[in-house]
């Protein structure tokens, strides 16, 4: 087990940086995931890690100690990728037991690990088999076997089940976090998808274009986005952007906006007031934070026409037009039946509203 640190860690390709001044701190035995859109450089920083790409500037330490410069063979990780490269002439047995073999392991060691990863996975019925003979999930069950049978210090899992249909990909979301507690081992998960590194990690590493945005917890970063970007890119439906003015009346703050006119509370008008000279933000709502109606209520509320409806199964999504041009949708249950065209009411819960700076997208709340 080892806890993993990047201090100042950059990845540059010639003079294009992928990777900037990157600071994690993943403690042993943790799931960290590293969450970002394509090209963000989800695989560069897991690639540094491994040791099969160099580390421009910065140290990358394994308990304390720097890796830098250590042979990929002498880190004692264990990767996994997407695609899961087995040797297609070799059983599911021997592509488990090729690492251990390698490594000159004693036959009866390598039979009992083998033996004991297959159990874990539930494929022990499948040992003989040769990869071309298992279904997609079958083969990503061998492949994550053949990194536990070396028992190593680390697991860096590279996107590995994103070609997986819906239902499987939820199904090994719950399989690898339930292996990775058991194991105990520190886990450094890659994903580009926000439902894996929330239902899955310990702490979320949100990038953007090279950048670390944000290190927390799954309910940190869903709840406290530090700004506009990860508050966008977290969750689904995607949070509600509109912008609105600022307007003092009777010692309270307004968001202003063509459609609403709604008083933000004491302790986000102190935040406000803070922030020098602002008189426009951006706000943010999430879907599930607001509740919709067909009648008019007595209090403060945002009024649009109906766009669209969808249906989720047991939810519905309202797609609202508002005047600015902006659309907000809202989820709502399925016995709301409002249809296109129609005028409708949005109440917002003003504690899980946020609103951010237009000019740097910092959130204020
Ligand atoms: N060997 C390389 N040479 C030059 N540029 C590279 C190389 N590998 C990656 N890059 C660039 O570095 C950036 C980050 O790439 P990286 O593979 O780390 O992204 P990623 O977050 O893993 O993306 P994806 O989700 O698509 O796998 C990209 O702009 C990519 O084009
Ligand atoms: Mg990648």
């Amino acid at each position: 087990m080892a806890k993993v640190s990047f201090r100042n860690v950059w990845k540059k390709y010639g003079t294009t940086p992928a990777v900037k001044d990157l600071n994690i701190e993943c403690p042993d035995g943790s799931f960290l995931s590293i969450l970002g859109p394509s090209g963000c450089g989800k695989s560069s920083t897991m690639r540094m890690v491994a040791g099969l790409e160099h580390i421009t500037a910065g140290q990358i330490l394994f308990d304390e100690k720097p890796i830098n410069t250590l042979a990929p063979k002498d880190r004692d990780v264990a990767m996994v990728f997407e695609n899961y490269a087995l040797y297609p002439h070799k059983s599911v047995f021997e592509n488990m037991a090729n690492p251990l073999k390698l490594r000159g392991q004693d036959a009866t060691v390598i039979k009992d690990r083998v033996m004991a990863a297959a159990k874990l996975l539930e494929i022990s019925q499948l040992l003989e088999r040769r990869p071309q003979e298992l279904s997609g999930g079958q083969k990503q069950r061998v492949a994550i076997g053949r990194a536990i049978v070396r028992e190593p210090n680390l697991f860096l899992f590279d996107e590995p089940i994103a070609h997986l249909d819906a239902k499987l990909r939820a199904h090994m979301r719950g399989e690898i976090k339930h292996l990775q507690r058991t194991l105990g081992t520190t886990m450094i998960y890659v994903t580009h998808d926000q439902l894996e590194a929330m239902s899955m990690a310990d702490t979320i590493a949100v990038m953007h274009e090279g950048e670390l945005q944000q290190l927390g917890t799954p309910r940190e970063v869903y709840n406290k986005p530090v700004n506009a970007w990860v508050a966008g890119f977290v969750g689904e439906p995607a949070m509600n952007f509109v912008d609105v003015g600022l307007q003092d009346k009777d010692g309270k703050t307004y968001f202003i906006h063509p459609n609403f006119s709604i008083a933000v509370t004491d302790q986000q008008q102190h935040i406000i007031a803070a922030a020098a000279r602002v008189n426009a933000l951006r706000m943010g709502v999430r879907p599930d934070a607001m509740s919709i109606s067909l009648v008019k209520p007595k209090h403060e509320c945002i009024t649009g026409k109906i766009f669209v409806t969808e249906l989720l199964g047991g939810d519905m999504i309202i797609d609202v037009d508002l005047d600015d041009g902006s659309r907000i949708r809202v989820k709502t249950s399925t016995d709301f039946d409002g249809v296109e065209g129609q005028t409708c009411y949005m109440t917002v819960n003003r504690d899980k509203w946020h609103a951010f700076s237009k000019e740097n997208g910092k959130a204020l709340f």
